[in-house]
């Protein structure tokens, strides 16, 4: 089986919601200067929440909406900058609490931002080799954690939250993908005596430069491979970092923002999240259907980005 199918999607975000103006109480900016230049209004940041409590709930949505037997299961990942501890990795915690197999491969990857596109890639080359049906993938991210709540530059950006999806192999949806990296140190977790505790440093600037540009071409990439035109896209999801950057990439490929999903008003940047996420609620609302064309684009830190070509 060439192709790849995603069978079923979920999705969490912590119920706590911080808006702009509720930042603007703790750093120097304002809702105006946020939502005109990122198009964020409101994130979700946890409370009590671990990052592995937002990774079973997500995929327990996947895999109700999937409808599967858990036992066909054949591969967890979990994409995640932030995971609650080195080992056991989040999705050893998944396939514990919902009972999944117990003899099939589950682990974390870190791509940042892009960490769901690669896992959904990594998930398909495993099921070519597993006796099992399905894959989870899960983008699960507590950047709350991490973030400089003195740097107005980044704090304002991220939120927390996580998506998953079901994939199976497929002969009758075409799938097809693109990943890269390359090394640079834009984006960054900071740890040393002057910036205690860890957090988020980041040149907005080059990652907004590298974004406008390493997007459109992987989506050109993606039409090339599957033979298709940006027009025969019936939606395209890219990753959710700002407004305006989604803006850029739809004018490059000359395609109307109506086509372009948007959520980072509610969610602000949940990294690995930010495109399951997007994902479930278009499952919700049902505005995915089936025999519709979609690609994905992730970038971020790394320097990484990941795009797929996904048939439903
Ligand atoms: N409130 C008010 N003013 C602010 C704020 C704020 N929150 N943040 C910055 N400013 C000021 C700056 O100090 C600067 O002031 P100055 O002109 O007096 O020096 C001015 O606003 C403009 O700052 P820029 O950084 O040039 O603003 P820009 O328009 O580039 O927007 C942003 C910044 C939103 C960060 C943008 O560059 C961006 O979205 N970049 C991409 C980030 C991204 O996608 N990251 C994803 C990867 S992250 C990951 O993988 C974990």
């Amino acid at each position: 089986k060439e192709g790849l199918h995603i069978v079923g999607m979920g999705h969490y975000a912590p119920e706590h919601v911080v808006t702009n103006d509720d930042l603007s109480k703790i750093v120097d900016t304002n809702d105006e200067w946020i939502s005109s230049r990122t198009g964020i209004r409101r994130r979700h940041f946890i409370t009590e929440e671990k990052n592995q409590d937002m990774a079973i709930a997500a995929a327990k949505m996947a895999i109700e909406d999937a409808g599967i037997d858990k036992s066909e299961i054949g591969v967890v990942i979990v994409a995640t900058i932030r995971p609650d501890h080195m080992t056991p990795s989040v999705a050893c915690m998944v396939q514990k609490e919902l009972e999944f197999p117990q003899d099939i491969p589950c682990f974390d990857i870190n791509a940042a931002c892009s960490g769901f596109m690669y896992g959904v890639q990594i998930a398909r080359g495993m099921l070519l080799q597993s006796d099992k049906k399905y894959g989870v993938v899960i983008g699960s991210e507590t950047l709350s954690k991490i973030l400089d709540m003195n740097d107005r530059s980044t704090c304002i950006l991220f939120g927390d939250g996580a998506g998953a999806a079901v994939v199976e192999l497929s002969d009758t949806h075409r799938y097809f993908s693109i990943l890269g990296a390359k090394g640079d140190d834009v984006v960054l977790e900071c740890s040393n005596e002057d910036l205690q505790p860890r957090h988020v440093s980041m040149l907005g600037s080059e990652v907004f430069k590298f974004a406008v540009s390493t997007v459109p071409k992987t989506v050109m990439q993606l039409l090339e491979k599957a033979g298709v035109t940006a027009d025969d896209i019936d939606l395209y999801v890219c990753h959710q970092a700002n407004k305006r950057i989604i803006e850029s990439v739809a004018k490059k490929c000359k395609q109307s923002m109506d086509k372009f999903y948007i959520n980072l008003d509610e969610y602000g940047n949940t990294s690995s999240a930010s495109i399951p996420i997007a994902l479930s609620e278009m499952n919700q609302k049902g505005i995915i259907k089936p025999g519709m064309k979609l690609i994905c684009v992730g970038f971020g830190g790394g320097l990484t980005w990941g795009g797929a070509y996904l048939e439903f």
